[in-house]
């Protein structure tokens, strides 16, 4: 058994079907080359200690016991590992105290999955500390308890791109669908808006939208469903022009939804403005990331265009691979 292992997991971008997903219809997501690193570290006692420099955690240290006990975390920024040690000890069984430290390639502000990605490090990091074998759908589960013992509601879409890797379809119904698209040469942009924003305030505001007009909102979802399945086509045949046109729809969807705001507004039409195949608001809405597809022709026009507009670059590749390890020593 390894004495210390060092994991890592990849950030996210969702190109179609934010909000959806949460109500039953599939999305399409990209794990990016932007990865959470963590480190495991066997420590023969029955404690945890947590450094978490990226979300202001430093030596936060407990008994396994107390971690995430009653639903509370000992700091706000161990809450997702915390979780993470309570449903692996109550599942699986820890077999004595750990060490974790998280290294962030990217900032917990940019809403590229920081959370997902951790927790599919923290579960898939214990099991290898331990020599046991989780099946991607286990591990999958296990870090949708964990996130939802955290937060509530989730799709759980950032952490199958966390845990599964590459370009995938997903869909959380009645039978959960996790189908990996290859998406080769995806030319992706993607450009933060400045504004971090707060998925759950974002989720409640589509959830009392919905509640005002059922009827309406449920069109709107199943034509993101549309586009989704559109979109799955267009990724298969590398029919970029024509993923383009379905994010465009896509922005005007989740702007009926009433997420969009003036800041992503303005980086999206930039975008467009400077000979993108399509542009759109990307994740929960408020703020966060801009995405767009450019062919190589146009692609540093649309760039200068974004930062013009006000956005940070974010160079990321799509397509990346899921949660693995990085290395790992035995004593
Ligand atoms: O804001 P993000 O990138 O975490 O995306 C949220 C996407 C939602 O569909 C709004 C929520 C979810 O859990 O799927």
């Amino acid at each position: 058994m390894p004495s210390m292992i060092h994991v890592s997991a990849p950030g996210k971008l969702m190109l179609l079907g934010e909000h959806a997903v949460v109500h039953g219809r599939p999305c399409l997501v990209t794990a990016v080359d932007s990865r959470l690193h963590m480190t495991l570290t066997r420590s023969g006692d029955d404690r945890f200690t947590l450094d978490a420099p990226d979300v202001g955690a430093h030596g936060v240290t407990g008994r396994l016991a107390d971690a995430f006990r009653d639903g509370r975390a000992l700091t706000h920024g161990t809450r997702f590992i915390e979780s993470a040690l309570r449903v692996f000890a109550e599942q699986i069984g820890l077999e004595g105290g750990v060490a974790i430290a998280t290294r962030s390639d990217f900032s917990s502000q940019l809403g590229l999955g920081s959370s997902s990605a951790t927790v599919a490090c923290a579960l898939f990091g214990l099991a290898r500390l331990q020599d046991v074998e989780l099946a991607p759908q286990r591990l999958f589960d296990l870090g949708l308890e964990t996130i939802r013992r955290v937060q509530g509601t989730a799709s759980g879409f950032d952490l199958a791109a966390a845990i599964f890797g590459g370009t995938l379809v997903y869909e959380n119904a009645a039978s959960r669908r996790i189908e990996p698209l290859g998406a080769p040469g995806l030319p992706l942009i993607a450009a933060y808006s400045g504004i971090k924003a707060d998925t759950a305030t974002y989720v409640q505001r589509v959830n009392a939208r919905l509640a005002a007009h059922p009827a309406a909102m449920e069109h709107i979802f199943e034509a993101m469903r549309a586009l989704v399945i559109a979109g799955r086509d267009a990724l298969i045949q590398c029919d970029w022009a024509r993923l383009g046109e379905l994010l465009d729809m896509g922005h005007g969807l989740v702007h009926a939804l009433g997420v969009d705001i003036p800041q992503t507004a303005a980086l999206v039409f930039a975008a467009r403005a400077a000979g993108a195949f399509g542009a759109k608001l990307s994740g929960a809405g408020g703020g966060d990331c801009v995405i767009a597809l450019a062919g190589e022709d146009r692609r540093a026009e649309v760039e200068r265009a974004l930062e013009a507009a006000g956005g940070t670059l974010l160079r990321v590749a799509p397509n990346a691979p899921g949660v693995r390890v990085e290395t790992e020593s035995t004593p």
